[in-house]
């Protein structure tokens, strides 16, 4: 897919659309088999994880028709059961076609679930889950069957609030007799998009964002017409860029609150950052001040998604930042690059000590994730001399337009193939 060439050291400028957000898109189009007949998605981002759901859908029985941003979804009145190895094996969130599956038809088969690799990724909570509505799921050890005559709305209370199990409880809740009581569910901005898109469907579900969701299913549901909400993370590393270049612009699209905590550590950091109903316009100082302790957290703590592309803004700073990763495992994996790059970046289990160097110079970096990829993109762009990322399939699992966004605000980037 090609690699990245970047000349930085220079402040970004000007103004960037961000485009509709990957994890709401996901669960999304899991969600439009619940429903019979044409949904249309619009503002559906243009990532290869979104191609991979298309093809689930594809294979699962409905047609599925790209028209620029929309994508509309014809699910069939006899769906499939398996969701097929390829894109299962490609990203995390088809575990989420199991949950839609189940609610619709009562039966899902799968292998299991690929993504990121960012440390133990189990999926207990999701098939817990189905198992409290009255699915039996067996697992035996590579190939995943649920199935269930009737699945019963149940009270579950989450040990962790899971993004992914949450989705995939709603999801599996809506074809479920009676209500689902979800405790203890995550709060994620995503939720909140997900409850809108089953609502348009014609559920009855209630306390997205909040964590206690109600779902109250077994409703007569229609296809339905909705719009993804903008991608927070892709707002944040736009602004992660705009801030370690020492630039000054203004995303579009975006009113902040579904990213607020990284709009709260880059102005701690020392940008000021105006949040707007239709933007958020960000000056940054020519160099950033490290901040105090930070941790990662379930929403409405700091993002980990977000937590690569602070590290790599801060490390282009000034002063010391100590940033502890909650979430997962391994989420610093993207830290050689910075370091090859003269990033300060010492690890300590799952803290990092960012002691801001001033310049970061040029390198030949590889991205081994999505999230640690746009990171070493950032640090690249303010970076004096040129750099190479390499790794652009993670990128584009993400990102529909990286290079071409950041070459809008300025930057001096371009994609080669090969
Ligand atoms: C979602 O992943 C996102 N992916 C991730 O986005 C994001 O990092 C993550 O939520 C946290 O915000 C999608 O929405 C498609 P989790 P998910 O279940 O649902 C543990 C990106 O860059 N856990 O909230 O997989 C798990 O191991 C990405 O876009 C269990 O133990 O996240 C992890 O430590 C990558 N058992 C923690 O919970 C389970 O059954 C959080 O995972 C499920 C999760």
């Amino acid at each position: 897919m090609g690699h990245l060439i970047i000349e930085g050291g220079r402040p970004l400028g000007g103004a960037v659309r961000v485009h509709g957000a990957k994890n709401s898109a996901l669960p999304i189009l899991a969600a439009a088999l619940l429903a019979q007949g044409e949904s249309v998605i619009h503002n559906c981002p243009d990532l290869t994880d979104v191609a991979a759901a298309a093809e689930i859908l594809r294979a699962l029985g409905c047609r599925v028709r790209r028209s620029g941003t929309t994508v509309t979804v014809d699910a069939p009145a006899e769906l499939g059961h398996t969701v097929p190895d390829g894109p299962m094996g490609r990203m995390r969130a088809s575990v989420l076609f199991l949950g839609a599956l189940l609610g619709r038809t009562g039966r899902a088969e799968a292998s299991w679930p690929g993504g990121c690799a960012l440390g133990a990724r189990p999926i207990d909570l999701h098939l817990g889950a189905f198992r409290a509505l009255g699915a039996q799921v067996r697992d035996d050890g590579d190939r995943l069957v649920c199935t269930a005559d009737a699945l019963h709305g149940r009270r579950i209370v989450f040990p962790f609030p899971s993004v992914g199990a949450t989705e995939d409880a709603m999801l599996a809740a809506v074809g479920a007799q009676g209500v689902t009581i979800l405790e203890n569910a995550a709060r994620e901005p995503e939720l909140v998009d997900l409850q809108g898109f089953l609502r348009a469907l014609g559920a009855e579900v209630a306390g997205a964002g909040t964590a206690r969701i109600v779902v109250c299913g077994g409703r007569p549901l229609r296809p339905g017409t909705y719009t993804v909400m903008a991608d927070r993370i892709v707002a944040a590393t736009y602004a992660a860029a705009l801030a370690a270049t020492g630039g000054a612009g203004a995303l579009l699209g975006t009113d902040g609150a579904g990213w607020s905590p990284m709009c709260d550590a880059l102005a701690r950091a020392g940008c000021a950052v105006r949040r707007l109903p239709d933007r958020v316009e960000l000056t940054a100082p020519p160099r950033l001040r490290g901040i105090g302790p930070i941790e990662t957290g379930p929403w409405p703590g700091f993002p980990t998604d977000a937590q690569p592309l602070l590290t790599a803004a801060l490390a282009a700073g000034e002063g010391e930042t100590l940033l502890t990763e909650t979430v997962f495992d391994r989420r610093f994996g993207y830290v050689a690059g910075l370091r090859a790059m003269g990033a300060d970046v010492a690890l300590d289990g799952r803290t990092a000590r960012i002691h801001g160097v001033g310049v970061l110079h040029g390198a030949d970096v590889t991205a081994g994730d999505l999230r640690g990829g746009a990171a070493l993109t950032v640090a690249a762009l303010a970076a004096g001399g040129e750099s190479t990322v390499r790794g652009l399939a993670h990128i584009a699992r993400g990102y529909a337009s990286l290079p071409e966004d950041l070459s809008a605000l300025g930057g001096r980037i371009r994609r080669h193939e090969g």
